[in-house]
């Protein structure tokens, strides 16, 4: 069935709400506000089954296969017949099946026994086993995908490395050209390589993260470029795979909590989308809560959800949060010096674009954010390896979460949590640094 004007953008300030066609360019409203991706039809729940059944029994279609494409009914901005699959290959944009292939949520009984859980109780989804070594691959494919259909011919994105990886990658198989402003110095040589391989035409930023991204949105303004960062709403449409593949494996019983990282909040975003719509559908009767970790480093959104500047908490507060509050926040740490620094570079970031999706996403889903030190970060990354598993820095970050918020009693001992495992290891030196002294937890020195 073809949908034709199901699809539409809508920005997410109840007091603005302007509303855009689908095939507009713009990645925000004209005031300036982020936007959603909304849909007029409700998808039936028979989905569920459909879902089950793809990759399964269609071998060889690709857009079965793929972890984002599988679900495409409920992301169907590109309004095109989802049966036909004729029509999907014209459309949606796959790196042959494998965004979102290998993704779903693994017990691990190391973590768990260092978190001090059940086994039972505690899923681990790693996304680093996507094409490009993120999660960015899923939110990536969609995004691409939009580009193609209003024909852009260049995207570009600010990165910490992992978007800059995934962009570059699906812009080389698509053939189109590719932008990416880096940090310079900033990023994991792992993801720089990344970058380079793929073709992409690598702009150095003498700044952060904060600072790429500003000159990003501006040549992508001045240049006709087509921005794939986490603020593009088409992003967060494929980053909604994520939870939609922890649910489905989960049976689609709610988990009590759902954990990430937290850099420009994109993921925390999507989850919180994703979770609004399977709830506003009657898809699940439970709404996991979301924890956010940020780096003690970069800690904006733990700073201000917990009322660390000025005492007030942040919150959504019915579409009214207060952005004076964060635009003081910004201010202060301009006057003060204050730049995000973190070992975990994929989340050194001090301005989370997506601030204010976040706090719907919270607020939503009653979450919670807390912070983490680098020397916990990398015990986390560390007891996944322990458990045959890859993974970054940043995503030590959900493990260690996970841990202190049991320790603080927010998470209950019976409660079931999935911690999701960002990306894989792209800093060949942080593990071997780490071995190499006795002193960290989980170290296993080389014998000499
Ligand atoms: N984990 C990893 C491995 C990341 O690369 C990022 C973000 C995050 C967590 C944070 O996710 O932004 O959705 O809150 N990396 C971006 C990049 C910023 O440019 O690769 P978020």
């Amino acid at each position: 069935m073809t949908l034709h004007g199901d699809a539409y953008l809508k920005c997410i300030d109840p007091k603005c709400g302007l509303e855009y066609p689908i095939k507009s360019t713009n990645v925000q409203c004209e005031k300036g506000h982020l936007l959603d991706v909304k849909y007029k039809n409700k998808p039936s729940e028979k989905l569920k089954d459909v879902f089950a059944h793809r990759g399964i029994m269609d071998e060889g279609i690709i857009f079965n296969e793929s972890g984002v494409w599988r679900f495409r009914e409920l992301l169907n901005f590109c309004e095109i017949d989802t049966e036909n699959i004729d029509e999907c290959s014209n459309f949606l944009v796959s790196l042959d099946g494998a965004e979102g292939r290998q993704s779903k949520p693994y017990h691990m009984t190391r973590a768990s026994a260092f978190i001090g859980t059940s086994s039972d109780n505690l899923w681990l989804q790693p996304e680093g086993y996507n094409p490009s070594g993120s999660f960015k691959d899923n939110g990536m494919a969609s995004a691409v995908t939009h580009a193609k259909m209003i024909g852009a011919k260049k995207i570009v994105c600010a990165s910490t490395g992992n978007t800059s990886a995934s962009a570059g990658m699906f812009a080389a198989n698509e053939g189109i050209q590719c932008d990416v402003y880096i940090p310079a110095g900033q990023i994991a040589p792992g993801k720089l390589s990344q970058a380079y391989q793929f073709g992409a035409q690598i702009v150095e930023v003498n700044g952060n993260f904060d600072d790429a991204l500003k000159q990003s949105l501006d040549d992508a303004k001045n240049h006709d470029g087509y921005t794939v960062n986490s603020l593009n709403p088409f992003r967060i449409e494929g980053q909604k795979t994520i939870p939609y593949r922890a649910l489905e494996y989960l049976k689609w019983a709610s988990p009590d909590w759902i954990v990430y990282p937290g850099g420009a909040l994109g993921n925390t975003s999507s989850c919180g989308k994703a979770l609004m719509e399977l709830y506003e559908w009657g898809w699940i009767s439970k709404v996991p809560r979301i924890a956010v970790i940020n780096s003690e480093g970069a800690s904006t959104l733990s700073d201000l959800y917990n009322g660390k500047f000025q005492g007030e908490e942040l919150r959504w507060n019915k579409g009214k949060p207060n952005t004076e509050l964060i635009a003081e926040y910004y201010a202060y740490l301009d006057k003060e010096g204050i730049r995000p620094k973190t070992k975990a570079t994929a989340i050194q970031i001090g301005r989370p674009v997506n601030i204010l999706k976040g706090l719907r996403a919270l607020d939503f889903t009653d979450g919670v954010v807390t912070s983490v030190s680098d020397a916990e970060m990398l015990d986390g990354m560390s007891v996944v390896g322990l458990n045959g598993f890859d993974c970054e820095m940043a995503s030590g970050a959900s493990v260690v979460g996970i841990k202190k918020l049991l320790e603080d009693e927010i998470i209950k001992k019976d409660d079931v949590v999935v911690g999701i495992l960002t990306g894989r290891q792209k800093d060949a030196m942080l593990p071997v640094d780490y071995h190499n002294n006795p002193e960290n937890k989980f170290a296993i020195p080389p014998k000499i």
